[in-house]
This record gives C-alpha cells, structure tokens and sequence, in this order.
C-alpha cells in the first residue's frame, strides 16, 4: 500500500448520493482506519453556497456510530472525521471553482510537504452523467496532481442511454484521462456475495463438473423492490428498469456466474473473462422478454401521464458457447413488488432414471442470496426421517449472520472507494465491457423506445405480470411446489 496525503475531493458533495452513500462509506473506512486523519483531506464541492460546517452538518445526519467503536465515545469519532472534510462552492462547467479547488489541495499537500510518497489525487463524481464531460475537462485542465502521485476519477451509472450515447461519453472521458485513472463503478461488484462468486466456483472442487449445460438447467438472477420510484420518477422514467438494474447489476452478475476461469486474479484477466463471454451473448428475441408496469406509478407527479416506461422486466438472455448452449439465463427486475430481494438461482437437470420419483417434488438448486440476509443455500433430496422411505426437499444452508456472527459486512460502497484508493479496478467496469453490455440491450432499447413492446400492467406488491411467470416456465423453469426457504434468523 502506497503512503503519501490523500484528497479526495466529492463533486456533488450536497447531493442524495454524497450524502446517503459517499460520505458515511468514507465514514465508515475512516472508522476502521483505513482513512488516517494525519494524511487525509476530504473536499465537498457543489453550486449550493455552504460553509465547511453547513457541509458537516448534513453530513452528520447520515452517519452512524457503531458499537464498534468501544475504546472511544462513537459520537466522538464521528466529530473527529468530520474535521477532515471541507467545503468549496462553484459550478461545474466554469474554472472559477476549480481553480479554488485546486489551490484548496495543493496547500494541504504543502502542508504536508514532507510526507512519505507522493500525494494522491482522488474525484468522486456524485453528479449527473450531462455534467461529466465538462467536469472532467475542468478537472484534467485545472486540478491534477502535479507532485508525481495519481489522480483518479469515480464515475457511475447512467453511463449513457444506449450504445451511441453511452460510446460518445467513454470517447470524451478517453480523450481526458486513460482507463487506468477511470473508475466506473457498478455498486452491485461491491457487494460480499457478489465478490464472492469468483471463489465459489472457482475454488470448489465441487462445482467445477458441474457448471455448465449438461447439468444445469437454467439460471435466474433476480432483484426485486418492495417500493416503487419514490420522488426518482423524474430520473427513472427516462431510463427505466433495463437501464437501472439489468444492463448493468444484473448482467454483472451474470459475468461473473458464467464467465471461464480467468488466467489469474489480476484485474485484467478477470476483465478480459467477462468481455468474452458477453460477447458470445445472443441477440434478444422478441418472445423472450416480458415487460411490466405497475400499477398508479403515472400518478407519480414527476411521470409523464401516459408514459409507457417499463417498471418490471423479465429478459432470458442465451450464452452461445461450449458450457452455456441451450441454457436460459432468465434476467428478472422490478419494482414495487412483493418484496425486497436479490438473489441468483441456479437450477439443475432432472435425475435420470429417476427411482424415487422425486423430480415430480422439484430439482436440485443452488441459491445464492445477496440480500437482505446473505445467505447461500442448496436444495437437495433426503430421506424424510422417520419410518417410511419416502423423500422430500431439504437444504444445506450457509447463513451469513448465524456462520459469521461477529463480522460485520461492509457496504459496497466502502470496498469500491478502497479499492480505489488502492489501485485496484477488479471490481470496476472497463470501457470494452461497458461496450458490449450496451451492445446487448440498445435493438431492445430502441424497440421498447419505440412503442413496439408494450409493458403489462401489474399491482403494486405483486410478484408482478403473470406473463412473466409464464415466460420462466416456458423456457424451462420449474417451481418447488410447496418449498419455501425461511433463514435461520426469521425461525
Ligand atoms: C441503483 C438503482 O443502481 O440500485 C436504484 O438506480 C435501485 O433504482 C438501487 O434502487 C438498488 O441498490 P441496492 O444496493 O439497494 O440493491
């Protein structure tokens, strides 16, 4: 790890993300001392006029003090970092500001003249996509480092609406900084049991035969909401659900679920995996997608009256190589449904010569839950205990909360800014892949723009369209009657 005084500067410091996501993960990495008060310099910057301590102030509403913090008073902690973050007011797209900006870091870094390694350079833009490019000019014209350490910039999603726009952005930040100092961030590759993928397939003697076409069935990646758009109306509806959750969270998973074995854990290597096996992606098909909307969500005042903007989709998705010919990788995300749930869903092939008769009661699947209540669970046959031979569903279940009682797991965002600050883009999304991903979605994206597929309407707290149920089913899913998984924690 490189030493050295660190900026990090929050552009956007006044807005929902700052101040529900930045700054208590920073908070949060400070507390666990992974940010050093003697070599860390935190920067708001933003239009709104707002000294330091009004910037502190809306901070401190979102941060929390942990039971952690035995040896010191938690509210204590949370003053102490909040006496590293300052504030600077100015716009985005004059170099007024940034001219402030910059003359506010180099006297911290001279300040600190005399530190060990050169100092570090961190953005993180909590902005608005429109406003990137001309952030980023500022940014690479006005305040890069100039005492030889890196300067690195955070940007996230929407990156782009379609292929053309999405290419036209990467183009513009290209021509500003090389893909190295770039970090795209995909919050969903912070999370634990996303990170967690790599190992389980990887390291698993157990799973290796089994993960492709020839025992497994179909996939399911699925993300529910229990609430809908919720005052986001404005933004959601010009993206909608493909834009929001599967173009991007959903189909990361989907790399990392089917990619092959990377040549190494270096990030390229991983990188280089997901590429290919996006790109053996098959073009969508028309009678493999089902959109929904629910429900009143026009009602919402920020939503135009007769939008048509899908709220739910169902996508399969078909792999067109060696390990996934002929396997569905059903694609599922909505909001306002019945609950709040990420989860990926591997099921396998029925018994061959099957002398229980137990396929009639189910397969074996694989679940892996990202949230709420991490948990990874197996469902297989056994015995029903008792006199008779008779079998049923059971599972062999790995529950977070109960197998690691005293780890407390981080929040994506945590991780993502730490491995910024480290160097490390494993858990970040490159320019090619960003392409492709695109490349995936954009002829739907231009359908559904078009009016050429029309959502289904769906009750708000549904499990949404039925037609969507019907679609896993035709493509070959099939339901456990009668089980349902209650985590240890709930019995
Ligand atoms: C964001 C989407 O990327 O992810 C939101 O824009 C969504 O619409 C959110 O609510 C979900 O994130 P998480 O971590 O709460 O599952």
């Amino acid at each position: 790890t490189e030493s050295g005084c660190l900026s990090i500067v929050v552009l956007g410091a006044s807005g929902d993300l700052a101040k529900k996501k930045t700054f208590p993960a920073l908070f949060n990495l400070y507390r666990q001392g992974f940010l050093q008060s003697e070599d860390v310099y935190i920067l708001g910057y933003a239009r709104t006029k707002l000294s330091k301590e009004g910037l502190r102030d809306r901070i401190r509403e979102h941060l929390k003090p942990a039971k952690a913090d035995s040896t010191k008073d938690p509210t204590e902690v949370i003053s102490d970092f909040l006496k590293l973050v300052s504030y600077v007011s100015g716009t985005y797209d004059t170099e007024e500001g940034f001219l402030k900006l910059n003359e506010e870091i180099a006297k911290y870094e001279e300040s600190k003249n005399g530190a060990e390694g050169p100092s570090r350079r961190l953005f993180y833009l909590a902005l608005p996509p429109s406003v990137y490019p001309i952030v980023c000019k500022m940014i690479r014209h006005h305040c890069m480092n100039q005492g030889g350490g890196w300067t690195r910039v955070i940007v996230e999603k929407p990156f782009g609406k379609d292929l053309t726009s999405a290419e036209d952005l990467s183009n513009q930040l290209g021509e500003l900084f090389s893909e190295e100092q770039i970090y795209r961030i995909d919050h969903y590759l912070g999370k634990e049991l996303v990170q967690n993928l790599l190992v389980v397939r990887f390291a698993n003697r157990l799973f290796l035969p089994l993960w492709n076409r020839d025992n497994i069935d179909n996939i399911q990646i699925v993300f529910r909401e229990d609430f809908g758009t919720e005052g986001r109306g404005g933004y959601f509806d010009e993206y909608g659900i493909i834009r929001d959750i599967i173009q991007n969270h959903l189909l990361q998973i989907l790399c990392l679920i089917s990619m092959e074995k990377p040549v190494s854990l270096y990030p390229e290597h991983i990188r280089d995996e997901k590429v290919k096996v996006l790109q053996s992606v098959e073009p969508i098909r028309a009678d493999d997608v089902v959109l929904g909307q629910y429900e009143g969500y026009t009602e919402d005042p920020t939503v135009p009256k007769d939008s048509k903007t899908p709220t739910f989709a169902t996508v399969v998705l078909r792999i067109n190589n060696e390990r996934w010919d002929g396997v569905p990788f059903i694609l599922k995300a909505g909001k306002a449904l019945n609950s709040r749930k990420a989860e990926i869903r591997v099921q396998f092939r029925d018994v061959p010569g099957d002398i229980f008769k137990c396929n009639k009661h189910g397969r074996n699947e694989f679940v892996i839950r990202l949230q709420p209540l991490e948990a990874m669970y197996m469902k297989l046959m056994v015995k029903k205990p008792g006199l008779e031979m008779s079998t049923t569903q059971s599972e062999l279940d790995l529950s977070y909360q109960q197998r690691y009682q005293d780890i407390a797991i981080p929040e994506a965002y945590e991780r993502l800014i730490l491995d910024t600050i480290r160097g490390d883009q494993q858990h970040f999304v490159r320019r090619d892949e960003l392409k492709v991903a695109w490349e995936i979605f954009t002829p739907l994206l231009n359908r559904i723009d078009n009016g050429e597929i029309k959502p289904c309407p769906y009750t708000p707290g549904s499990r949404g369209p039925k037609e969507a149920d019907e679609l896993a089913a035709r493509v070959g899913y099939r339901q456990t009657p009668g089980y349902i998984w209650i985590p240890p924690s709930l019995q």
